[in-house]
């Protein structure tokens, strides 16, 4: 990062400062403040997980915490029963809470809605009967393909109500993705919408979810397509078993649902997300045990309390949105603010406005993000005031010490403790950061796992490393929030997490995240990124070989191998080699294509930021590319041991190639 990025007036005592503490007056009003809480989870595990349990209200109450009988299948609370769509609207209706804002919606804008949680009952029951009346049961996966509206989360809970599980496809995600998501599935009820506002234009979403539909194998037997574009939309009818949503609605004014009563252990939803393979991984989340977790790292983590207006600035369509605009603050009946639109439109200090307009509290957002706030400068957030603000949180990739120390300063006022939290869609919920009342925080390093969870940094032989060396993150012990399995697919579900460092015949079970890790003498975790072949852009997880698979589906492309490089912004950007056919030439025109057939395979999020076309890719003996060199490449950087190619010339014309672009 360079000094023109804001931080340059950073005082040199907020450079050189290695470890902040959280003020007393945080600490005073936090919700755990005690650090004895790491040594009691220590000595009551698993019991000590009640205590996240206890933050829901059950029907009936389970017995036996943890049933590690046939791990890596762990159940967790398994024979208590409860409802998701209760314990985040009805209850706190019930405890007298009806008029509290559950959600501030703003679109992009500035038109808002605001539902309180006797709102939310309503809108909520409505939508959970017209399921019903189109045939919704049980058990049932409804895809939802939707931008950042009031309708998304209402849906959800609707599902979770009836005990029909979601799978959430993120908006900015292509029509194939949306089909293979809903094949994989085998989902026959779609709800989308007609479309959104990107920086002033209004977006089609509707013709990208007709175009999905038309490529799902079976028969789908209701969509439901909300109307967020009014006179701006784009005049699609609605065809044979597409709803309007207000029209289906209107049939079902006043009705009433009552909460099915599901097992902890039933699916509360599935999110498809990347992994090694061009296959996206169905992860599998519980009623029982992710909402317990979500609702508990949201009252340990985040501090939120039911008075609190809260903004996690992430997309529903990703796991942080799942659990942290949706299910563990409104668990904790808290404010939740969700917005449509980018942060900088109309301007860059959009998001600043909003913290003053709903006077935010505590506020949660990617690194990726604070890069950009940090090049824009400081005379945005100065613009507004943002004193209510009482705690920060970040997610999604490594922050660098410059960035969290501008986010500390400009957006915190040097008052605000920053959580830095790892996890993953996997986990459900935070795994490693510092509790904000007690920790030290550490610019750059996570933070020790959070109590109860028992990460480990190890070597190639699961022998855990030195301080100060770096190895694998792994997580040694199950949790409440993990995944269950990937779903269909109990085999692939070992063989991604647990076949590297577990001992199954003397029946230990580690989780292996795929994350690169350093530990500190302290017990701090650094992470270092993935050491799968995912890349991590802005945050967002993308499968290499998802988008190889799309490139090479391109006509005229022979060969494709797809790298992260290191970027400014995004933390890392998608770098492509692409050998062409005979016939075919690197052109302006291919390249445009490979772009579009990756935005179509994808999203536009996927779009690679460099293609680089090569006769040749760099190749061990034994036929493997050897993507360690092309990430140098795409970084710059000096190029490693070269000596194990089977065509070192290779690299010097794939090095003028990148450089002359
Ligand atoms: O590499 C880690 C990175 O994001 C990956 C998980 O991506 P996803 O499942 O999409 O979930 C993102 C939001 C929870 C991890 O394997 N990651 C997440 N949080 C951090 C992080 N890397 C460093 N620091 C973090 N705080």
């Amino acid at each position: 990062m360079t000094d023109e990025s804001g931080d340059g007036q950073l005082e040199a005592r907020l450079a050189e400062q290695e470890a902040f503490e959280p003020s007393d007056d945080f600490i005073e009003q936090a919700n755990v403040a005690d650090e004895s809480i790491y040594e009691e989870f220590e000595e009551e595990w698993p019991e000590c997980w009640t205590r996240a349990a206890d933050l829901l209200d059950w029907d009936e109450e389970y017995t036996e915490i943890l049933d590690d009988s046939e791990g890596p299948f762990y159940e967790w609370f398994a024979d208590g029963t409860l409802n998701a769509s209760y314990n985040c609207v009805d209850r706190h209706v019930e405890a007298g809470d009806k008029n509290r804002v559950a959600i501030k919606w703003e679109g992009e804008h500035g038109n808002t809605r605001t539902y309180t949680y006797q709102d939310l009952y309503r809108e909520v029951n409505e939508f959970a009967a017209a399921l019903r009346d189109l045939g919704v049961e049980e058990d049932d996966v409804v895809t939802m393909y939707m931008p950042m509206v009031p309708e998304l989360p209402i849906a959800m809970l609707a599902c979770a109500r009836i005990g029909a599980p979601h799978s959430v496809v993120f908006a900015g995600f292509s029509a194939e993705a949306l089909a293979t998501r809903m094949n994989a599935a085998e989902s026959r009820y779609l709800i989308t919408c007609d479309g959104y506002y990107r920086r002033g234009d209004p977006l089609d979403h509707q013709a990208k979810a007709n175009e999905g539909l038309s490529s799902v194998d079976h028969g789908v037997d209701a969509t439901v397509v909300v109307d967020r574009l009014g006179d701006d939309g784009f005049g699609h009818d609605l065809k044979g078993n597409q709803h309007d949503w207000d029209d289906l609605l209107a049939d079902f004014q006043g009705d009433r649902v009552d909460p099915v009563e599901r097992n902890a252990e039933d699916m509360l939803f599935l999110m498809y997300t990347s992994g090694t393979t061009g296959k996206p991984k169905g992860v599998k989340h519980t009623t029982g045990g992710y909402l317990a977790y979500t609702a508990w790292t949201s009252h340990a983590v985040l501090d939120l309390e039911p008075e609190d207006t809260y903004w996690c600035s992430a997309d529903i369509g990703w796991i942080t949105g799942h659990s942290y605009i949706v299910y563990g603050p409104l668990a904790l009946g808290t404010t939740t603010v969700m917005y449509e639109g980018t942060p900088d439109y109309p301007d860059r200090g959009r998001l600043w406005e909003l913290v003053e307009k709903y006077a935010v509290d505590v506020f949660y957002t990617a690194p990726t993000a604070i890069r950009a706030f940090m090049k824009w400068g400081p005379e945005y957030p100065e613009s507004y005031d943002l004193s209510t603000l009482r705690l920060l949180g970040t997610v999604g990739e490594p922050i660098n010490p410059r960035a969290w120390k501008w986010y500390y300063k400009h957006i915190g006022g040097e008052e605000c403790p920053i959580v830095d939290t790892w996890w993953q869609t996997e986990t459900g919920g935070m795994m490693v950061s510092t509790l904000p009342g007690i920790g030290t925080m550490k610019p750059g390093s996570a933070g020790p796992p959070l109590p109860g969870i028992d990460a480990r940094v190890v070597d190639t032989d699961g022998e855990e490393v030195d301080a100060g060396q770096a190895g694998y993150l792994t997580v040694q012990r199950p949790w409440p929030g993990m995944l269950r399995t990937l779903y269909r697919n109990d085999e692939r579900f070992i063989d991604e997490y647990w076949d590297e460092y577990s001992d199954p015949d003397e029946g230990e079970w580690v989780y292996f995240p795929e994350d690169g890790a350093k530990i500190d003498d302290d017990g701090y975790i650094t992470i270092l990124g993935r050491v799968d072949d995912v890349v991590n852009v802005s945050g967002h997880r993308l499968g290499t070989m998802e988008i190889e698979s799309a490139i090479v589906g391109v006509d005229g492309v022979a060969e494709a191998a797809v790298v992260g490089g290191d970027h400014d912004i995004k933390g890392e950007a998608v770098y492509a080699y692409v050998i062409l056919e005979d016939g075919y030439d690197g052109t302006e025109e291919t390249r445009d294509r490979i772009i579009e057939g990756v935005e179509d395979a994808i999203g536009p999020i996927a779009r690679p930021e460099e293609v680089t076309f090569t006769p040749e890719l760099p190749k061990t003996r034994s036929g493997k590319i050897m993507r360690r060199l092309l990430e140098e490449i795409a970084n710059g950087e000096e190029l490693g041991d070269t000596t194990t190619l089977r065509n070192p010339d290779v690299v010097s014309d794939i090095q003028e190639q990148a450089s002359g672009d």
